[in-house]
Parts: C-alpha cells; structure tokens; sequence
C-alpha cells in the first residue's frame, strides 16, 4: 500500500509522528478516535498564500467553516489572517478568539435578521449580500442601529469549476449570489441606499478546485464587470475571490498557489483593486488526522471488511461525496500484506464508511489506523448521531502537544435537555 508521508506527518522507526510527537503516544493517554492537526502546517499554508501574492495589495480570510476550534482559529489570528464566518456561531467564535471586527467577513446565502444585526453591532469589515431582498434587509437593519452597513455583493460568474456538483457554486443553476446578467442594475440600486456602503465584488465558485483555468476564467469576467460598474458611476475597492483552492486527497495533481497568482495578479492590478481570499481547505485539510483503532475484522463471504471505531459522524466526506481520505497504519510492520477491504464505522447505515475496496495492510484487532487529510470539513461536520461521542481535537507544536478540545461526554450531549413528561 502507499504510504503518505510529509514533514508534518511522518514516520520515524516506523511509527506515525505529528510534527516531533508520536501519534499513539498522543492516543494512549486520549484513546481513540482523535482529530490531531499539525500547528506548523497552517502557518507554512498561510504563509506560501501570501508570499504568492506578495505583489498585490490582498489579505486572507479564513474560511473557518472548514475548521472552528478555537484554538486553530487563534492561530490564523496570530498570523494576521482575517476570518470569514458563515454564521452567527462562527462570529461569535471568531470574537472570542479575539479577532479584530475589521478582520471579519460573512457570507451566506441565508442570514438571518438576527445574524446580520449582530454583524452589524459589532462593526464587521463588511457582510456579503446574495440577493437584492437581502441587501434591502442590512440597509434597513443597519438604519435600525444607526450605522452604515459595509458589503460586497456575490455575483455568480456562471463558470464551471469541475469539481463534485454538491461543491460547485459557481454556475448560473446553483443558489448562490446574484446572476451577472442583473448585477449592474442590482450595483446601481444598492450604491444608493443610505445605510449600505458598496465596498467590493464577491465570487466563490466552489471547492477543492484544481485547475487555475476556473479562477482565471471567473476573474475575468469580474474584471470586465467592474469596468461596466465604473461606466455606470459605481466603484468598488476589492475583489474577494472566494475559497476553493484544491489540495490533494489522493493523487490530484493540484496547481502550486504561484501560479494561481501568475494568471490573476496582472488582471487585478489593472483594475486597481484590493485582493481577499477565503481560503478554508487550503489552510487545513493536510493539517489534520483522524486517527482510529480497528475493532473487528472479518470476511462477509470473499469480501473484507474493517470494522473501526470511527464514524461518518466523525468524518462525513467519504459518505456524502464518495471522497478519498487515505488511510494508513500508525505503526508500520513489514510483514503484513497488503488485503482489500472495506473501513467501516459502527453507525448503522450502509453509507458509513471510510474507504470502500481499499487496499491496506492486513489488520488485527486494537491497530491503529490514520485518516489522511481529514483537518478541513472533518470535526466542522460531525455529528451526535447514534449518540456519539464528537473525538478530541489536539494541535501538536513541535514536540509539545494541546488538547484543545475534549472528548465529549455523555452528560455533555444531554446539555439542557430535562425530562418533562
Ligand atoms: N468562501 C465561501 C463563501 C464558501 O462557501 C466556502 C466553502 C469557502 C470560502 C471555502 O472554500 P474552500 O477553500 O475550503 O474550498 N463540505 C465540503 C466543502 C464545502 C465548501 C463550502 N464552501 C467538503 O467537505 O468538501
């Protein structure tokens, strides 16, 4: 079987190390499943992003949907990210891992009242508006409060990102943001509302996107967008780009983040607007692990099946988008073939899998086994379902490591639930 190693998970004696800690030293005192996330990773990602766009005027949002602790959230705080929050509760945590108001944006195709008002109290760099009834709706709040709202308007470029259709937004079919067919008219109203500041143009086209040719297509029409804007007596002052940027899973092939830059930068600096990003997957999914141990192995007629202790409700992707997640043993032993077998959870559902006909060395009962790739959409969607327990999530720095997040409990899970009948 293959082996992915890298510098931030490698093996050193055979043995699976986050950075300078062994993995199983990590779940011998936690247990399993556990989510552990590299903490240099993230830093080097960020980092590479805004080296690559060093010759143009742009800041970074992180996606934090991909990833919500707080502590991962810190860090991108550190670095001097900004956060992009999707909902009420990601604002709230971005808040209280003290990120400034002017380094917060929201998106979403559907905010609430109480949302857009809690945005606006708490004077957020600007909101992105989906529709012309929501924009309506953050002027009059805004007047409500006194204030003047800042946003960029989501406009859907109508380009194909070729990549799994439940992660493409950006054709004219999907929900998302308003058709460039009537952006101008919909620019133009909303430049004239009082309590609305029109500050950008806002695009996402989806995610986990390996080819620039999407982006470059995208932002070219934008570009040209913005010039009829401007013949039209309306100005805008960025460009958000969205998130998107694909990473490999598998053996996707994903273009290094320069180039993206090389066949963006000379478009955008025509224009004379700022740049942002909201980058999610690219900052986290090769940052984490889910690590599992295996509970059973057995033969239903020639066919193998893994039983492990992890779940779709732990990691969801495979069961949603048939998505890859590599995995691998956390100890290494020669002598084991290789079997084909199917990873599964002890949910009960067909769909709970990790991998389907993998190959993988053959395992016995208590094995450790590492899913690859897992720190982007990984513990963001988990679940209790079955009653489970969400894993711990721990950032290992160097060769010191954080429980940042605790295993669940039981009584947890019941939180204000009574019995009342
Ligand atoms: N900005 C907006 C407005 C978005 O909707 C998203 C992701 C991002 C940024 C970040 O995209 P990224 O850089 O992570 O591709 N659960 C799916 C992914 C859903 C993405 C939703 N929007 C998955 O596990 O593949």
């Amino acid at each position: 079987m293959q082996i992915f190693d890298s510098e931030y998970f490698g093996y050193k004696n055979n043995e699976l190390y986050c950075e300078g800690v062994s993995v199983k030293s990590i779940t011998d005192a936690l247990g399993t499943p556990a989510y552990i996330y590299s903490k240099k990773f993230f830093g080097d990602k960020y980092n590479e992003f805004k080296d690559a766009f060093k010759n143009v005027n742009n800041t970074l949002f992180f996606a934090t949907k991909s990833n919500f602790n707080l502590n991962v959230i810190k860090i991108f705080s550190n670095l001097g990210s900004g956060i992009d929050v999707n909902s009420g509760g990601e604002l709230f945590r971005a808040l209280k891992a003290g990120f400034q108001p002017d380094k917060i944006i929201m998106s979403g195709v559907g905010k609430t009242d109480e949302e857009i008002k809690l945005a606006i109290e708490n004077n957020i760099l600007m909101l992105k508006a989906e529709s012309l009834e929501e924009i309506h709706v953050i002027d009059e709040i805004a007047r409500s409060l006194n204030k003047t709202a800042s946003i960029a308007i989501r406009v859907n470029p109508d380009v194909d990102a070729k990549t799994h259709p439940y992660i493409s937004t950006g054709l004219a079919e999907n929900k998302f943001g308003i058709s460039s067919k009537e952006a101008i008219s919909i620019f133009v109203e909303a430049s004239k509302l009082k309590n609305i500041k029109l500050a950008g143009i806002d695009m996402h086209i989806g995610s986990q996107i390996v080819s620039v040719e999407p982006f470059k297509e995208a932002v070219e029409k934008l570009a040209q967008f913005v010039l009829t804007l401007r013949e039209n007596g309306v100005n805008v002052e960025h460009l958000d780009m969205g998130g998107g940027v694909g990473v490999r899973y598998k053996d996707e092939n994903p273009f290094p983040i320069s180039q993206l830059a090389e066949a963006i930068v000379p478009i955008v600096k025509k224009l004379n607007v700022d740049l942002f990003f909201e980058p999610g997957r690219f900052l986290t999914a090769n940052a984490g692990v889910l690590i599992a141990k295996v509970l059973y192995t057995k033969q239903n007629g020639n066919k193998n099946f893994i039983v492990v202790d992890t779940a779709m409700t732990d990691l969801l992707r495979p069961s949603i988008y048939g998505a890859y997640h590599h995995i691998q043993p956390v100890s290494l032993n020669a002598e084991r073939k290789d079997i084909i077998a199917d990873i599964v959870g002890p949910v009960c559902e067909s769909g709970d899998f990790l991998a389907k006909k993998r190959e993988i060395s053959k395992c016995k009962r208590g094995d450790l086994l590492s899913v690859m790739s897992a720190g982007a959409y990984g513990m963001a969607m988990a679940s209790n379902y079955n009653m489970r327990r969400r894993p711990p999530e721990i950032i290992v720095d160097g060769d010191k490591y954080f429980v940042v997040r605790s295993r669940e409990n039981y009584e947890h899970m019941l939180f204000d639930e009574k019995i009342m009948l």
